[in-house]
């Protein structure tokens, strides 16, 4: 039965692969983009079969969101926005503080399903032990990036963590998919997921089969897993996380 997904950040690199996936099988989507002119960026997503909604989440209160994904009649709320690692104020207003604010307007809007799309690695790096399956190039990575890009993971930790903390208010079956470095090849259709080294990359295309994959899996509600690079059937990875629940986010929050 076709249902109806309601996208923010559609139109970034991700969640177009995920709207043509969607629209392939029938199902219905609207995508949340910024106003600033994007007449190309509407034309493009209406011809992989999305609705366009023209809504800045910098600028969209908890109420804004909510109205959005009512009207919608949306049974799934999928985060696929970012600020792209930009101006620490930007990111902080979209990959922090507009997430949480998109998890209060789907509780709002009395939806249950939320996937967000965060990133491997994102934990209390001070306060909680690392996963234990880390090896030393793991470790020398994980130095690396929060180097590089400290407020753009500390953004999304945040608002993964207010997902998983504040979830006896909210209520929400919630997946936080958290993929390694992203690449714009074509996917593969393969992946690694649960217990998986930071090393390897993964293409925007394979996660967005990994989320469409969640959506169909309710054994990854409530879990957040990483997922790389890898071997092993999209289907087939989800369907082992879900089974043996494996969280790579749990006991590091
Ligand atoms: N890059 C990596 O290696 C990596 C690794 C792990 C996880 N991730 C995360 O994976 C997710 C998907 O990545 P991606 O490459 O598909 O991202 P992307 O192409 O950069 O898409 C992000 C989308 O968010 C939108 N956005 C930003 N600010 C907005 C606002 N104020 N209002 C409405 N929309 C806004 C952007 O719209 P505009 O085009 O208008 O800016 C863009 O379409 C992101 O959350 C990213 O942080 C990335």
């Amino acid at each position: 039965m076709a249902s109806n997904t309601i996208i923010f950040g559609g139109s970034g690199k991700c969640a177009r692969h995920i709207t043509r996936m969607l629209a392939a099988e029938g199902h219905n989507v609207h995508s949340v983009i910024r106003g600033h002119g994007q007449r190309s960026d509407m034309e493009s997503l209406e011809s992989l079969g999305a609705k366009t909604i023209i809504q800045s989440i910098e600028e969209s209160s908890i109420e804004d969101m909510a109205s959005i994904i009512k009207q919608t009649k949306a049974s799934t709320v999928l985060w696929c926005a970012g600020a792209g690692g930009g101006s620490p104020e930007r990111t902080q207003a979209v990959d922090n503080e507009g997430a949480i604010r998109s998890m209060d307007a789907t509780a709002q809007a009395g939806v249950k399903r939320y996937i967000i799309i965060s990133a491997i690695d994102v934990r209390d790096r001070q306060g909680k032990p690392e996963p234990e399956w880390y090896d030393d190039g793991d470790r020398q990575r994980s130095e690396r990036v929060w180097n590089m890009i400290g407020p753009y993971m500390q953004a999304k930790f945040t608002a993964d963590r207010n997902l998983v903390t504040e979830n006896a208010r909210r209520g929400l079956e919630y997946t936080i998919v958290r993929p390694g470095g992203l690449t714009s090849d074509a996917g593969k259709g393969t992946i690694a997921a649960g217990k998986v080294h930071l090393s390897s990359t993964i293409s925007r295309e394979d996660v967005a089969s990994v989320v469409v994959e969640c959506m169909k899996n309710g054994g990854t509600k409530g879990l957040a897993f990483d997922c790389v690079g890898g071997d092993t059937p999209v289907r087939d990875a989800v369907a082992e996380v879900a089974k043996e629940k494996i969280d790579g986010f749990a006991g590091r929050y």
